[in-house]
């Protein structure tokens, strides 16, 4: 059966722990043999920049077998007004499955509706689906286990909070976020969730004892005019030294990236013992193997989950 991956949500939590399961014995080179997707093409509908996503996508469908076509912004008919159901449905005969990188949720939402093909949500303002299954791999790796382990979030309420949000809500681990007035998440998500899931305004309080520290850059792709207004409110919510005091000696921190030095991060600590950035950068391509693996091998998925 197709299978769309639009938010978190779309997973239980079998299936995401067999995800981060397969993406940690795919980069330990318990991998595949021969090519599993030869002769499959993955599209790539980019409306956003992309460094990170782009090019793990492309080189985990490339490790596979298969092959990739990118739509840039301008790209296709989309640029024209073509509408969305029709190209959904004229890209359903020509592509294995699609990733799509775009501004509304709704966007994602209206391709899958009529795709005959999985489609993957690559960022959309709402969600980043795909970096927390990479980021979960990533906390699975470094402290061997999720589930038990007090994951902090400082900063901005953005697409990859909400998307940090499901995944404590599906795995069921404690998150607290630490965001100002004014920049909480989405009060649809938080909804959904349990009270594993706390939102709190004073980033000390959120880190205090913490295993695992996120943050993200304080304006988001979309939001750039927003940015000299954003910095003023987020004051006092920098991940730096001082704050990393209040966690556990052996916190890991996290940022799917790209950074901003002295805004959100400081560069100490980005580039300190604790930061696992570049290795959380790696495990997308790992994590994008292991999820269009499974969703395009029908007997992977039957088998495994
Ligand atoms: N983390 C992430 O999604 O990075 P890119 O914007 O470079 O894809
Ligand atoms: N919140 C950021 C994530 C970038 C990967 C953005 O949407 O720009």
């Amino acid at each position: 059966m197709k299978r769309h991956i639009l938010k978190v949500r779309d997973l239980s939590k079998d299936e995401i722990v067999y995800l981060i399961q397969r993406g940690l014995e795919i980069k330990g080179h318990e991998g595949h043999s021969g090519f599993p997707l030869k002769g499959k093409t993955l599209g790539l509908i980019f409306d956003k920049p992309s460094t990170r996503t782009r090019v793990s996508f492309e080189t985990a469908m490339f490790r596979l077998g298969g092959s990739t076509t990118y739509l840039g912004r301008a790209d296709t008919q989309m640029s024209r007004n073509e509408p969305i159901c029709d190209t959904a449905r004229v890209l359903s005969r020509y592509l294995d499955a699609l990733a799509i990188r775009t501004y509304g949720q709704d966007t994602v939402e209206e391709m899958a509706k009529w795709s005959d093909i999985p489609v993957i949500n690559a960022l959309t303002d709402m969600y980043h689906p795909c970096q927390i299954l990479s980021d979960l791999m990533t906390v699975q790796e470094k402290k061997g286990r999720i589930v038990g382990l007090k994951v902090a979030w400082v900063g901005d309420g953005n697409n990859v909070a909400n998307s940090w949000i499901d995944a404590a809500a599906v795995l069921g681990f404690d998150l607290t976020l630490a965001c100002p007035r004014g920049f909480h998440p989405s009060q649809e998500v938080l909804g959904l969730a349990g009270d594993n899931v706390t939102v709190v305004e004073d980033p000390v309080e959120a880190v205090s004892g913490a295993d695992v520290v996120n943050t993200d850059v304080w304006a988001s792709m979309g939001q750039e005019e927003e940015h000299e207004a954003r910095v003023k409110a987020f004051q006092g919510y920098q991940v730096n030294t001082e704050l990393l005091a209040h966690c556990k000696p052996d916190v890991i921190v996290m940022h799917c990236l790209p950074a901003h030095r002295g805004e959100e991060i400081t560069e100490e600590v980005l580039e300190g013992p604790k930061s696992v950035v570049f290795d959380q950068s790696e495990n997308k391509m790992h994590m994008h193997q292991a999820l269009l693996e499974w969703l395009l091998k029908e007997e992977v998925r039957s088998q495994e989950t």
